[in-house]
């Protein structure tokens, strides 16, 4: 994982220090899973916060509708269920607005688990590679449709 404050352009990296306690006061939740054995961390993480459904999702260079999946995520949004990926393949890019309303950007990569809470605003890229593969969990599938801000 890598850590970075944006400027206030909200696209510019910034050399402020930012650390997984920052993380955590916007109430996400991050850990490194060993990807040889994950599936009992994650039954843990189901039993203790609730999730009940589990599937793979895929972006990939080689997707016809690649573009149109990225454009849905790009845009600043929130979810009424967590957001909750564990990466097994790829890379990608969360920027998540801290307590104070700074974007954190959050580079996960294999072995990262994220969690983005329910109701909390971010966005989501892919990088260069424009491949990611993750385990996604689920409180209720239906619940997870993004909600645009509003500018
Ligand atoms: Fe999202």
């Amino acid at each position: 994982m890598h850590l970075s404050w944006l400027e206030s352009d909200a696209s510019t990296p910034s050399a402020a220090p930012i650390t997984t306690a920052d993380l955590t006061a916007a109430g996400v939740l991050y850990e490194r899973l060993a990807l040889e054995d994950y599936q009992g961390s994650l039954e843990r993480l189901k039993a203790e916060r609730g999730y009940v459904t589990q599937d793979i999702v895929e972006l990939h260079p080689e997707m016809p509708n690649l573009q149109v999946v990225c454009d849905k995520f790009k845009d600043e949004h929130l979810h009424r269920d967590d957001e909750v990926r564990l990466v097994l393949a790829g890379e990608g890019i969360f920027d998540i607005r801290a307590t104070d309303g700074r974007w954190m950007r959050v580079q996960v990569e294999a072995g990262d688990l994220i969690v983005v809470p329910a109701d909390l605003y971010h966005r989501f890229f892919l990088t260069e590679r424009q491949q990611i593969r993750c385990v996604r969990l689920f409180k209720d599938a239906a619940g997870w449709v993004p909600e645009y801000r509003v500018a």
